[in-house]
């Protein structure tokens, strides 16, 4: 297995893609994210992890984003560029999050 460099990564973006995120867009959600990453030249500094469930299924799909520690919940694809936008520049203003 490679080595990656990672020293350049500001922002990892956990998208639960566990059972309930699921059967509520998540895994179109991540491909969206992914995309809208790539489509800003983001790819460098931002990472993307598919994880299983994160224990907030009630109010999925869940998205964690470090290091900013915060939790948005209610994530349908839709929503994935603004995230991608508010990830990266003003912060979690107009996302419902914990
Ligand atoms: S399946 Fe996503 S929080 Fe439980």
């Amino acid at each position: 297995m490679a080595i990656k460099e990672l020293t350049h990564i500001s922002h990892v973006v956990f998208i639960c893609n566990g059972d309930t995120c699921m059967s509520k867009g998540s895994d179109e959600t991540t491909s969206r994210i992914r995309k809208a990453i790539a489509d800003r030249a983001l790819h460098e500094s931002t990472r993307t992890i598919r994880t299983r469930c994160m224990g907030e299924c009630s109010t999925g799909p869940t998205v964690f984003v470090a290091p900013a520690n915060t939790w948005y919940q209610g994530i349908v694809p839709e929503m994935s560029e603004e995230l991608v936008e508010s990830i990266v520049g003003a912060g979690p203003v107009g996302f419902v999050h914990l």
